[in-house]
């Protein structure tokens, strides 16, 4: 080997590491990869009985939520690609470019998605944010409390259906903010754009048979019901 196809070789060699250390460092989406991945054969069971989340979130409000709503989403969104490019796509990657798909795919995708995310992050029982994820929402907002209100009123203010979202941004801190109707902070053409790690439905069929327009009253229950270990699994998975 001559020194010109040594060095050359040597200069490929430290290109490539610096392209996987850059690469490596960026936000990674890894064990949100089933959520990106769900399948559009079979509508998924809800991780709980209807019962679940009772009294903060009554029985006849999730079954109608889950079995009527939502899967209605899922029907919507399997007849809408069915045929098309994306009927064998993964969601994640339908909503890198869900503008060019259509609003029946983005809306019933969206629903899909966002229900699915909203069933995982909800439970009982779990103790709060980890040590990481405590620093973390002190570097962002200052302190649980200021954290607590953001989002609250991110909730509270988003104006008509929609949903708030704590997210992941590309420099792998916290952010907090709102998308209408069924967008998400991973569609293309979402103002929001990051990896969500907790969301809240502030559509009025999400909590109008308990609480009918108090919206504020649904959001402060919401925060009973929080599976913190959950929230505490996406964050580390997105930020490593
Ligand atoms: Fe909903």
């Amino acid at each position: 080997m001559n020194i010109n196809l040594i060095l050359k070789s040597g200069l490929a060699a430290a290109f490539l590491f610096a392209v996987f250390t850059a690469m490596s460092g960026q936000v990674t989406n890894s064990k949100n990869i089933d959520m990106e991945n769900l399948s559009t054969k079979e509508f998924p069971a809800l991780p709980y009985a209807y019962d679940a989340l009772e009294p903060y979130i009554d029985a006849m409000t999730m079954e109608i939520h889950y079995d009527r709503h939502h899967r209605a989403y899922f029907n919507n969104y399997v007849a809408a690609i069915k045929g098309t490019a994306y009927e064998n796509m993964p969601i994640g990657k339908v909503f890198a470019e869900v503008s060019k798909a259509g609003d029946a795919i983005k809306n019933n995708g969206g629903g899909y998605y966002n229900h699915v995310f909203f069933w995982r992050i909800l439970g009982k029982g779990t103790a709060g944010p980890s040590p990481e994820l405590s620093t973390a929402i002190n570097k962002a907002f200052g302190s649980f409390d200021k954290f607590k209100e953001t989002f609250s009123n991110a909730a509270k203010t988003r104006f008509g259906s929609g949903w708030a979202w704590l997210i992941v941004t590309t420099d792998k801190s916290l952010a907090i903010g709102s998308t209408a109707n069924q967008d998400n902070p991973l569609m293309d053409n979402s103002s929001l754009k990051g990896i969500p790690i907790l969301t809240i439905d502030v559509w009025e069929h999400a909590y109008y048979l308990k609480y009918q327009n108090k919206r504020a009253d649904y959001i402060e229950a919401f925060w009973n019901v929080v599976n913190w270990d959950e929230v505490n699994r996406l964050y580390m998975a997105t930020v490593k």
